[in-house]
């Protein structure tokens, strides 16, 4: 038996432990042949390809990004793409294919198994988005990383009495704000689900002021001032063309600094969120992910992804897996608001 192995979409601490687990119980306990597909779908759609064996899993584990590549290529939106994966497949003999990624990449297992492809998903985001796993790997790193970089902004804004905006990813679901505002003890959280009032958050603000505190905002990629000013996106392109990092972070210190007269400071965190060694908690759920991944390919359980209910790892329909995002419900947010000011 031969199983190919990819991950595609942003990367995220934790791939490389699948990648690890995948190759370990595949080849020791089955005595299959691992074949690493390069960089998302377009290793199989273009044929890159090379064997993994337990040497190159060696020193893995606790390595960030992904050993394989990544990249964000659809096969569905080139030439006869689905076409070309099966040749591709077919001819390098790969029985079943493990596709480690987040909505988009698994949204394309799911049509490549109505096809008849044999595949098995594994979740990965840093966002924490997908609905059908009580957790994705990557997500636990990206709160540890945003946490500390509160802890660390907040000793030189209160030196200097400054508001300081904190923006973190999340371009749809506010998890990783929600999480590390409040591990942080941010005196605002601001998420994509609950478009803001800026003259309430500016309230908050001269409140803190008030009591000889610097406040800290944290502020999700993807949140939105409620009266539907215009605010750049990451992703979209400035005046100059250039794709934006952040923009709803700037905005607001701008606007909190025209409002109180007090000194403002936005910083982006972007990609630090994204990069370096995965917590233990990380590895300790990729790990698993990855051999229950191997479990379904030896069942012949394909069109399936692997997901976290509680603390057991059980299998769910890549259609139900990738049907709707999971966003921060608003009662959860409710808890932080305590906190707020
Ligand atoms: O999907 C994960 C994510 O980190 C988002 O939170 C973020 O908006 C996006 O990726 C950034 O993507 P890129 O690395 O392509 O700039």
């Amino acid at each position: 038996m031969r199983i190919g192995v990819l991950t595609g979409g942003g990367d995220c601490p934790g791939l490389n432990a699948v990648i690890r687990a995948v190759v370990r119980k595949g080849i020791e306990v089955h005595g299959w042949e691992v074949l690493g597909f390069r960089n998302g779908w377009l290793g199989p759609l273009e044929g890159l390809a090379k064997p993994i064996g337990l040497d190159d899993v060696e020193d893995i584990l606790a390595r960030g990004g992904t050993i394989l590549g990544s990249s964000r290529t659809n096969p569905y939106k080139e030439e006869n793409g689905p076409a070309r994966i099966k040749a591709v497949l077919a001819e390098h003999g790969v029985d079943a294919l493990v596709a480690i990624g987040g909505e988009d990449t698994l949204g394309v297992a799911r049509r490549l198994t109505d096809e008849g492809v044999n595949v098995v998903g594994v979740p990965k985001t840093i966002d924490n988005d997908l609905a059908a796993t009580d957790y994705t790997f990557g997500f636990d790193t990206a709160v540890h990383i945003a946490t500390e970089a509160i802890d660390r902004l907040r000793t030189t804004a209160e030196s200097h009495h400054r508001a300081l905006v904190v923006e973190v990813m999340g371009r749809h679901a506010g998890w990783i704000a929600l999480h590390s505002g409040l591990a942080g003890g941010a005196n605002v959280i601001l998420v994509p689900e609950k478009p803001f009032d800026v003259r309430r958050v500016v309230e908050l603000v001269q409140r803190r002021f008030e009591r000889q505190y610097a406040p800290i905002i944290v502020v999700a990629e993807g949140a939105m001032p409620a009266d539907g000013a215009e605010v750049l996106q990451t992703g979209e392109k400035d005046a100059f063309g250039h794709v934006r990092l952040g923009g709803v972070g700037t905005w607001l210190a701008d606007e909190i600094a025209h409002r109180t007269g007090k000194e403002s400071r936005a910083v982006v965190l972007g990609h630090v969120q994204r990069g370096g060694t995965p917590t233990a908690y990380d590895r300790v759920l990729a790990t698993r992910f990855g051999l229950h991944a191997v479990d379904a390919v030896h069942e012949g359980d394909f069109g399936v992804m692997v997901a976290l209910r509680g603390t057991d790892i059980v299998r769910v329909k890549l259609a139900e897996a990738t049907a709707e995002l999971k966003t921060v419900p608003l009662a959860r947010y409710a808890e932080a608001e305590v906190f707020f000011g």
